[in-house]
């Protein structure tokens, strides 16, 4: 099987070929379709208040999120967007925040993204589910799916960090650069902290592209399988071999 099979198989083919003059380099990734850049940890709101009891479990957490009014995100969502999967999954996915399909239907990534997403998965042997938790660093649609602002990621992350508490995962896959910056608390560039082991609180995270990104841009996909080993490799060394 050829490399070019196996990405077609991953839902990331075919692979095209660079013409002689190549179009502009595509700008760091963003899921969003606009290049906005996610603003520096710098800026983000020193005074966080969302509530979120150490000892909460899922059903208070699913509430709380369903009813928070901490950050205008709340204003035009359908709904809040807690998470998917099993609660006590090894592996978790974190997204950068729910989009239109998303917001309708009360899921993370079901959308086009997600279905990239879930061919991701199903190539290192991994279903939506089955031992996979898939949230995101904000619960509620940026409007016109914008990147969140800074104020609104450090509203919610209070939640992210509940739930990593409740899953206690084996490995963290950061998708795109918001959720790197939020789950790691600093600047990210993500051709830079790919293939890297970073930690977030004891817990190895991992850091690759975001989903939507992949789909609109041809050149990153054979990276995109190469993380997709490491993630692989570094959870079959978690688990000892
Ligand atoms: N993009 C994300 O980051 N999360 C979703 O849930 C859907 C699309």
């Amino acid at each position: 099987m050829t490399a070019d099979d196996i990405l077609r198989e991953m839902g990331l083919g075919p692979v095209w070929k660079l013409r002689a003059t190549p179009a502009a380099a595509p700008v760091e990734e963003s899921a969003a379709s606009s290049p906005a850049a996610f603003p520096s940890v710098q800026e983000i709101a020193p005074a966080c208040v969302t509530a979120v009891d150490a000892a909460m479990t899922w059903d208070e957490l699913a509430t709380t999120v369903a009813a928070c009014r901490q950050c205008r995100l709340c204003e035009a969502r359908k709904q809040a967007v807690l998470g998917v999967g099993d609660a006590n999954a090894d592996w978790l996915f974190v997204g950068e925040g729910p989009g239109a399909e998303e917001d309708q239907r009360g899921e993370p990534f079901v959308g086009q993204a997600g279905k990239l997403l879930d061919n991701r998965l199903a190539a290192i042997g991994l279903r939506r589910g089955e031992n996979v938790y898939i949230a995101n660093a904000v619960k509620c649609r940026p409007p016109e799916n914008r990147t969140p602002a800074p104020e609104e990621a450090a509203a919610c992350r209070p939640y992210l960090e509940r739930q990593i508490e409740l899953i206690r995962p084996k490995l963290i896959v950061a998708l795109g650069r918001p959720a790197a910056q939020t789950l790691l608390q600093t600047e990210v560039k993500i051709g830079a902290a790919r293939g890297k082991l970073h930690d977030y609180r004891g817990i190895p995270l991992i850091v690759t592209y975001h989903p939507a990104y992949l789909l609109r841009t041809l050149l990153d996909k054979a990276k995109a399988w190469e993380d997709l080993c490491f993630m692989r490799r570094t959870m079959q060394a978690r688990k000892g071999g």
